[in-house]
Parts: structure tokens; C-alpha cells; sequence
């Protein structure tokens, strides 16, 4: 048996399409402010690559760089400014931070209607209460997208999140939950790693460790989606799944790279157009 491959980079690309021409259609093009603190190789490569992809789509990013000694009221001053100001549409603090600054603080002064991110408490607790009308976080969102787009059935099926992070395992698991999976949650502190991924007919895997997931692992048939992306001993980029021995048992798996990376871009771009039609109706 051979897995089929989702296409993320189709998809994304799909969705790109679409985003451009409803705001061609706008009167005034939706922005969002982008905060990069420090020196982050792949944060400035993420950064770099979310401007590229908003300016295709005609959304307009200012980015605020700063070095690593900005102070926390540097930013939380940028943070209200921008708050203050009518024509962003969203803020974005690109993660991780300096270990000197307090992100979740930082996080908690952005407007919850400018959450692009869907990183605020407020929209997280919001969901989790069951509103469907908050902004949410775009890796999890891009990864349920995937699966929705590939016919995956979700009702009534065992779900293991690898990872327990705020911007991709917490959400996840609870979108998951919302489409009616039984879901577990599997962290550093698992023990029986193996044992759980066996049982899965889902499983989505935000570690960044690279290929630690193999094919003789998963259920005959599993879903496997890969979320991490690192270097493998050749310095190729590669999953947190040992793609080619897990393509052989799972019926559908997400190539990396080309799978949800491309899929997150597309979902924050979405999610700037949904704050902007809100602050505008
Ligand atoms: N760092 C890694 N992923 C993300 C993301 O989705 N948003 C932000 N702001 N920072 C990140």
C-alpha cells in the first residue's frame, strides 16, 4: 500500500488564488504589522515569507524589527500604538522571542480583534467555550483545511497530537476535539510514544525532532500529518515522520516540505482578511 500525498503547496496556492480576488474587490486593502525582536534565522526566513505571500495576494504587512535588547515597554508602547491605529488590520509578534522579554504579556496587550495569530486568551478560551466566530491560530487551521480538502473523515476517530504548544498542539488538539475525534495529547513526557501512535487513526506531530516517527509505528491506513520541520544527518530539510518508511502504511501524509508550512501562510493571510472584514462591516 502507498499513501496518497496532501498537497499543501497546491491547496495553499488554491487559497492564495481565491484570498486575491475577493480583496481585489475591496476599497481599501486589509494590513497587518509584523514584530520580529532579535536575530532568528527562521524567523526572518518565516517573516520574509509571509510578506512575499501577502503582497501576491494584495495585503499589505509593515514589518517593526528590533535587536535583542528592545525592552518590554519598547514593545508593549508599539503594541498599543498599533492597537490605537485604524488602518492595521492585525499584529503579529513573530515567536519566539528573546528569552529578556515576556511574550504571553505581550501577546495579551493585542487587540482581540487584531489576533491574526489567534494567540490571544481571549480567543482561545472563546473557542473553547464553543464561539466559532474567533480568529484561530493558522497552523492547526491549516492542518484541519488539509485534511477537510482530502475528504478525511474526522467524526468518531482517535486522534493523537504530538506536541503540547500553544501555537500548534494546545489548538489543534481542540479543533480535533470540535470535529468530534477522540483525541490524545502526547508530549516530552510520554512514555509509550510507540503504543499511542499505533492506535491512532489520526496523527498530527509538531516536534521538531527530526524523523523520530517511523512507518512501523503507525495503524495500517493511518492519516499522518507533519507539522515539524528540521535537517536530517545530510542537512536535508525533513519532518518530525520518517516519510518514506510511513508512506508505505498510511493512507494519506503530508510531505514536508510542501505540506502544512505553506498552509500556515495561506491561513494567517486568511485570517488578516477575516479581521479586517469584521473591523469593517
Ligand atoms: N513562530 C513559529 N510559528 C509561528 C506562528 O504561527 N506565528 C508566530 N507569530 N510565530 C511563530
Amino acid at each position: 500500500m502507498s499513501g496518497k500525498i496532501i498537497d499543501g503547496k497546491a491547496l495553499a496556492a488554491e487559497i492564495k488564488k481565491d484570498l486575491k480576488e475577493k480583496i481585489g474587490d475591496l476599497k481599501t486593502k486589509p494590513k497587518f504589522a509584523i514584530v520580529l525582536v532579535g536575530r532568528n534565522e527562521a524567523s526572518e526566513i518565516y517573516v520574509k515569507n509571509k510578506q512575499k505571500a501577502a503582497l501576491e495576494v494584495g495585503i499589505e504587512s509593515v514589518l517593526y524589527a528590533f535587536d535583542e535588547k528592545a525592552t518590554q515597554k519598547e514593545l508593549e508602547n508599539l503594541i498599543e500604538k498599533l492597537n490605537k491605529d485604524c488602518s492595521v488590520n492585525g499584529i503579529l509578534i513573530q515567536l519566539p522571542l528573546p528569552e529578556s522579554l515576556d511574550g504571553q504579556a505581550l501577546i495579551e496587550k493585542i487587540d482581540v480583534q487584531k489576533d491574526v495569530d489567534g494567540f490571544c486568551p481571549l480567543n482561545i478560551g472563546r473557542f473553547e467555550c464553543g464561539c466559532r466566530n474567533t480568529l484561530v491560530a493558522a497552523t492547526p487551521k491549516g492542518v484541519l483545511r488539509l485534511l477537510e480538502n482530502a475528504g478525511v473523515k474526522l467524526e468518531g476517530k482517535s486522534a493523537l497530537v504530538i506536541g503540547r504548544s500553544n501555537i500548534v498542539g494546545k489548538p489543534m488538539a481542540m479543533l480535533l476535539l470540535e470535529k468530534n475525534c477522540t483525541v490524545t495529547v502526547a508530549h516530552s513526557a510520554t512514555q509509550n510514544l510507540p503504543e499511542l501512535v499505533r492506535q491512532a487513526d489520526i496523527v498530527v506531530s509538531a516536534t521538531g525532532r527530526a524523523k523520530m516517527i517511523k512507518g512501523s509505528w503507525l495503524k495500517k491506513g493511518a492519516v499522518v500529518v507533519d507539522v515539524g520541520i528540521s535537517r536530517d544527518g545530510n542537512g536535508k530539510i525533513c519532518g518530525d515522520v520518517d516519510f518514506e518508511s510511513a508512506l508505505d502504511v498510511a493512507s494519506y501524509i503530508t510531505p514536508v516540505p510542501g505540506g502544512v508550512g505553506p498552509m500556515t501562510i495561506a491561513m494567517l493571510l486568511e485570517n488578516v482578511l477575516e479581521a479586517y472584514l469584521k473591523q469593517n462591516a
